[in-house]
């Protein structure tokens, strides 16, 4: 394979046909931002829209608004938005809460639609969603067992005994990413259920809940669909559960007639039902703005952007780092999400430096350096820049010479 050069990737983002989706990002001056996967940056003008919300329908409007301005109507149309983004049918989407309170209600209705079986998840998967099964079992106080093995024998291990499979799609750590389909095929070979966490893959991979046949999912909004920090998340629930699943959390928004203030709790009809409470105004209307930037973008041209500047960050680190950088995330393309992981010895210390000098990754712990991979707003010139950058401090500084192989 021949070398790189700075001019390959300037050539590349000449032609880029994602290139003019940049400008619709405020990203600071002199930043390569690499974090996208934890923090989405604000959207073009996403301030002056809250402002707006917060002057003219909060301040004029005043109570009116939650009919004048639409606000009793938000969630539903960003989650009509969400469902094309993850291929989910109509109405099967809802927006509100966090993931970890969606992870909640879905793992209840799971458990209460399989009874006395368990949940099975994979060791490595995001801690908030073991926790919420763990706490939720507890809760229960029935005996439910929360099985946890290696992402590699997660198929081998559904059994007749297992109430749902619960999975994030693309891990937060290593960016390996599941067959969804198989592994959901293999959920209903057993009657078991299946539950996608889609938080670091709705708006960075191709995700088609319904082709799979998946059963339930939760998501992020602040990752890749730059919905600002703690921005509301979203679950689906497949149309075939929606009028029996029973769901644990039974707010009033989500009561068949909430303003009929009546004594007790009537499930409303379809995904209304999964909604809790109040929804927040202000952090629908960021979501709203970056659901809409996310949606500009076929999903395609996003992804086949996305595996070729992992393939030449990869290679930019082979051919400038040698072996220092030990990859983490699969080789195989279609076995990875949206980010590019390398382990090192001293990789919390180098991460602090790139940050000190304005490429923003992150650290996970103990030994991992995380690239998120956002190309919406990501140059290919940027690549090469953050592996400048790494390659000069490794080259300058005392750190551990070689990754260790593991
Ligand atoms: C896979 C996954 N699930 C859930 C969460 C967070 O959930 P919450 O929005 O409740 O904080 C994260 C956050 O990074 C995540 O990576």
């Amino acid at each position: 394979m021949s070398l790189l050069a700075r001019a390959d990737l300037e050539q590349l983002d000449r032609t880029d046909p994602l290139a003019h989706m940049r400008d619709q990002f405020d990203l600071p001056r002199g930043v390569i931002y690499l974090d996208g996967n934890s923090l989405g940056p604000p959207p073009r003008g996403v301030a002056a829209r809250i402002a707006r919300v917060a002057t003219h329908e909060w301040g004029n409007g005043l109570i009116r608004s939650w009919t004048d301005a639409g606000w009793l109507t938000l969630s539903t149309s960003i989650a009509e938005k969400i469902a094309r983004l993850v291929g989910a049918e109509p109405g099967s989407v809802a927006v509100g809460d966090s993931t970890s309170i969606n992870l909640f209600k879905l793992l209840g209705g799971a458990l209460a639609a399989r009874p006395g079986r368990k949940i099975l998840s994979e060791k490595a998967n995001f801690p908030t969603d073991l926790y919420i099964a763990e706490g939720l079992i507890r809760h229960l106080g029935r005996g439910h067992r929360l099985q946890l093995v290696a992402a590699e024998t997660i198929a081998a291990a559904i059994d007749d005994d297992t109430a749902v499979v619960m999975l994030t799609h693309v891990n937060y750590r290593t960016g390996a990413m599941y067959d969804m389909a198989a592994i959901t095929a293999a959920a209903h070979a057993r009657d078991a259920l299946i539950l996608w966490d889609l938080s670091h893959s709705v708006g960075a991979v191709p995700v088609d809940l319904a082709k799979a046949g998946a059963d339930l999912a939760v998501g992020c909004g602040y990752k890749y669909l730059n919905g600002g920090p703690g921005a509301p998340a979203f679950l689906y629930i497949a149309p075939y559960l929606l009028d029996s699943l029973p769901l644990p959390i039974t707010g009033w928004l989500g009561h068949a007639d909430p303003f009929a203030f009546e004594a007790s709790y009537r499930p409303a009809a379809g995904i209304t039902r999964a909604l809790t409470g109040t929804p927040p105004i202000l952090s629908l209307t960021a979501l709203d703005a970056g659901v809409d930037v996310a949606s500009q973008a076929p999903i395609e041209a996003i992804r086949t952007k996305s595996l070729q500047q992992i393939e030449l960050f990869i290679q930019l680190v082979e051919q400038e780092c040698g072996d220092s950088l030990r990859l983490v995330t699969p080789r195989e393309a279609e076995r990875r999400g949206s980010q590019v992981c390398f382990a090192h010895p001293d990789a919390g210390a180098i991460m602090q430096m790139l940050v000190d000098r304005g490429v923003i990754g992150d650290f996970r712990p103990p030994d991992i350096l995380r690239f998120g991979i956002a190309p919406l707003y990501l140059s290919y010139t940027n690549l090469w820049d953050a592996v400048a950058l790494i390659s000069g401090m490794l080259n300058e500084n005392p750190f551990t010479q070689r990754a260790e192989r593991h």
